[in-house]
């Protein structure tokens, strides 16, 4: 059975759900706001982070209407982010198909991410638990905070894995933490195993921007959104940094800082894409990537009792590291 059918087994009828209660947040009957949210629901994106919502919550005592409401609250939080990150990160595919931004203008995606925001903030009420409400402005905050740092760490000269982790935990590993929290909290676990899950959800959240940080050194169609944008947008990602901090090659060096500076041409972005394939780059942050999963593996082992959820959480895993799109 491939990934997607076994990460899905023990939950198909709650994903289903959640599938539909999810596009009706989805819709409006106003002209450009009911456009723009169609043309988002139109293509879902992979659902992990309320997959893994309704896996945890499954396995910890069942998914309530709180694990349903936390998990389109999420999903909610996740899209807006996307909308958003489509405007500061100029990038003109999502999914495939045209951005917001791209396929109306940046202010037409500003707003709409902003509804689809409080959106995310109305499901998230419905739980009735401030407690998850809570945890859900946190991790709103906790999210911009990265994206800033990530802006202002261009103009930093410094080249250095630790604020890469540092954007990284920010930015997308706090997103999949709350997931993994909230959906052991909504089955009912105790707060030992909350906490071990925190650390579950952030292993899963850097493999998974690990992962795509590496699609940018690749071209893929299956990818759905553009590659070679990062360095373009100024940014140096981990495999370009060990790269980088391994050689001291004075002359890539000077190009990350062009790269930097956002005069790099783009014969000079793929000098040092391959310089990164050609030193290793790429496989050192498989092995980041290797250190993670068995640290998550090690809480699915100890933690998880049943065994189609078990499967599913493994397969979960080897899904964000394996996956093309
Ligand atoms: C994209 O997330 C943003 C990152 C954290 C890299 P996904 O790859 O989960 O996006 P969709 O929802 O499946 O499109
Ligand atoms: C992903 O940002 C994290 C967000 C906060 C949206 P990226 O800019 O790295 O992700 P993609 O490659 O556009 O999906
Ligand atoms: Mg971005
Ligand atoms: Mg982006």
């Amino acid at each position: 059975m491939d990934y997607l059918s076994l990460i899905q087994k023990p939950i198909e009828k709650e994903l289903e759900d959640f599938v539909s209660l999810f596009n009706e947040t989805l819709t409006h009957t106003d002209g450009l706001l009911a456009q723009a949210l169609e043309h988002i629901r139109n293509k879902g994106g992979k659902r992990m982070r309320p997959i893994l919502i309704l896996l945890l919550a499954k396995s910890f005592g069942g998914v309530t209407s709180v694990a349903q409401y936390a998990a389109i609250g999420l999903e909610l939080l996740h899209t807006a982010s996307l909308v958003h990150d489509d405007v500061v990160d100029e990038s003109g595919e999502r999914r495939g198909q045209a951005s917001v931004n791209a396929s109306y203008n940046n202010k037409v995606a500003v707003l709409v991410g902003d509804y689809i925001l409080s959106t995310a903030l109305l499901n998230i009420a419905l739980t009735d638990s401030s407690d998850i409400v809570r945890d859900l402005a946190e991790l709103g905050r906790t999210l911009s905070n990265g994206e800033i740092l990530q802006l202002t760490n261009i103009d930093n000269q410094d080249i250095s894995e630790d604020v890469y982790y540092q954007v990284i935990r920010q930015k997308t590993a706090a997103l999949f933490e709350s997931c993994s929290v909230i959906g052991v909290k909504a089955g009912g676990a105790d707060a030992q195993v909350i906490e071990e899950a925190r650390a579950f959800g952030s292993n899963i959240g850097i493999i998974f921007q690990i992962r795509d940080d590496i699609f940018d050194y690749f071209d893929s169609k299956e990818i759905g959104k553009p590659t070679g944008n990062d360095m373009a947008e100024g940014k140096l990602t981990l495999p370009v940094i060990y790269a980088l901090n391994s050689t001291n090659n004075e002359e890539m060096l000077a190009l990350a800082h062009k790269v930097k500076a956002r005069s790099v041409r783009s014969d000079e972005i793929a000098r040092l894409v391959d310089f990164t394939k050609a030193n290793g780059g790429i496989e050192y942050a498989e092995q980041k990537m290797a250190e993670c999963r068995r640290l998550a593996l090690n809480f699915i082992e100890k933690r998880i009792t049943d065994d189609a959820l078990k499967t599913a959480l493994t397969a979960y895993v080897d899904f964000i590291i394996d996956r093309k799109n």
